[in-house]
């Protein structure tokens, strides 16, 4: 049943990446890179301490010198650098050293802000990833990018910094509430956009048994989901360039998440980001109308929005220039150049970005 990838880091810094269907065989993991003598700090938020940590330790128990769990509140809004300094004075307090651990368990803000404690404490300690979010299996906790919000700025602070294990146990999904897991879907479906035309065509084909959480079914598109985003990262992992291809519906997604104070969950932000981009190019003739349609109908299915009310399409396009991600004053904009494969296209207009958003935009 399980399933097993290797992904190469920057240097010498490969980790495995496991799929499972409980927490069992983490022992063996744990057995194989550390020690009885090394401490474990559970790094985790108020919904899956209560859930998880207890059975995380009771796997651990018998092989580590003492398991601490660190539980901060859940929510994007305490991704910040005041977590991380509560995280560091608790790791100083019990007498972490180098060669103690952290695992972060829990969805994406607790693996970003997890890893970059890891990364910044005596200047690194290793650190082990145990995502429980759709968001994050497929995508947060693969590649290494670590961070907090700074102030009103997303993801402003961070390091590139590899966990050592990523392990997924696929069943904890079960506890996960509908739109999360369809905030997952969202880059799930973006992955199949940008790279693989027929796992776009398999997840549309598997709707209902995706929909149903059948875990066979979805532990194939986790572990489908997950190659192409190795594949990509480990072509570049400090995105220098063709990296930049899985923020595909970002550009135009992050506005939207800002116009909409962060409301609005983060895939379901890319959904409309990517309708958007899927228009420029179906108007650069990329794209086939029918192409566009499928792409709009499989994130309906997946109940994400595709149109969105009471924004100003101005509004976003001048957010969307204001984008991290610009170079030199040029918005390095993702396009599909077909179905499954995308490119960095810097010629990208205001009056295009214009058109695209308002194709998303609803008119009451
Ligand atoms: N590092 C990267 O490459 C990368 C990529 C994409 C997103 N991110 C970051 O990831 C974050 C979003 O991650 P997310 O969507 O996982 O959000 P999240 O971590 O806030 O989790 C969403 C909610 O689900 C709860 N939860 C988590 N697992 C659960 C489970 N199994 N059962 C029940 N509830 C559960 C959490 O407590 C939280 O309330 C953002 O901060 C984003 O910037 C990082
Ligand atoms: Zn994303």
């Amino acid at each position: 049943m399980a399933k097993q990838m290797f992904m190469k880091g920057i240097k010498e810094d490969g980790y495995s990446i496991l799929l499972e269907c409980s927490f069992e065989k983490l022992l063996e993991q744990w057995k194989f890179l550390y020690n009885k003598n090394q401490k474990v700090c559970i790094v985790t938020d108020s919904n899956v301490g209560p859930l998880y940590s207890r059975e995380v330790s009771a796997v651990l128990k018998k092989d580590v010198k003492e398991i601490f769990v660190f539980t901060f509140p859940a929510g994007e809004e305490n991704k910040t650098l005041d977590t991380v300094e509560s995280l560091y004075s608790y790791l100083i307090e019990n007498k972490f050293d180098r060669k103690d651990i952290l695992i972060a368990l829990g969805g994406g803000v607790v693996g970003d802000l997890t890893g970059y404690g890891a990364a910044t404490y005596l200047r690194g300690i290793h650190y082990i990833q145990i995502p429980t979010t759709l968001l994050s299996q497929v995508d947060s906790s693969i590649g290494g990018k670590t961070g907090v919000d700074f102030k009103k700025y997303k993801n402003m602070v961070g390091a590139f910094y590899m966990p050592k294990l990523v392990y997924m146990n696929i069943d904890v999904l079960q506890s996960l509430d509908e739109r999360q897991f369809s905030s997952g879907m969202a880059e799930i479906i973006k992955h199949g956009l940008i790279r693989d035309h027929s796992f776009f065509q398999w997840i549309s084909s598997n709707a209902e048994n995706i929909l149903k959480r059948d875990i066979k079914t979805i532990e194939e598109m986790i572990y489908k989901s997950c190659f192409i985003k190795k594949e990509i990262v480990e072509l570049d992992p400090t995105e220098q360039g063709e990296r930049a291809l899985l923020n595909f519906g970002h550009t135009i997604g992050h506005a939207i998440e800002k116009i909409k104070n962060f409301q609005m969950l983060h895939g379901e932000c890319v959904a409309l980001g990517s309708v958007a981009a899927a228009y420029i190019s179906l108007e650069r003739k990329l794209l086939k109308r029918e192409e566009y349609e499928n792409i709009k109908h499989i994130f309906k299915s997946f109940s994400l929005p595709i149109c969105i009310g009471n924004c100003s399409p101005e509004e976003i396009v001048e957010i969307t220039k204001l984008d991290k991600k610009m170079e030199e004053g040029i918005v390095k904009f993702i396009l599909l150049e077909k179905m499954g494969k995308a490119v960095i296209d810097k010629s990208v207009k205001e009056e295009e970005l214009l058109k695209g958003i308002k194709e998303i935009l609803l008119y009451e």
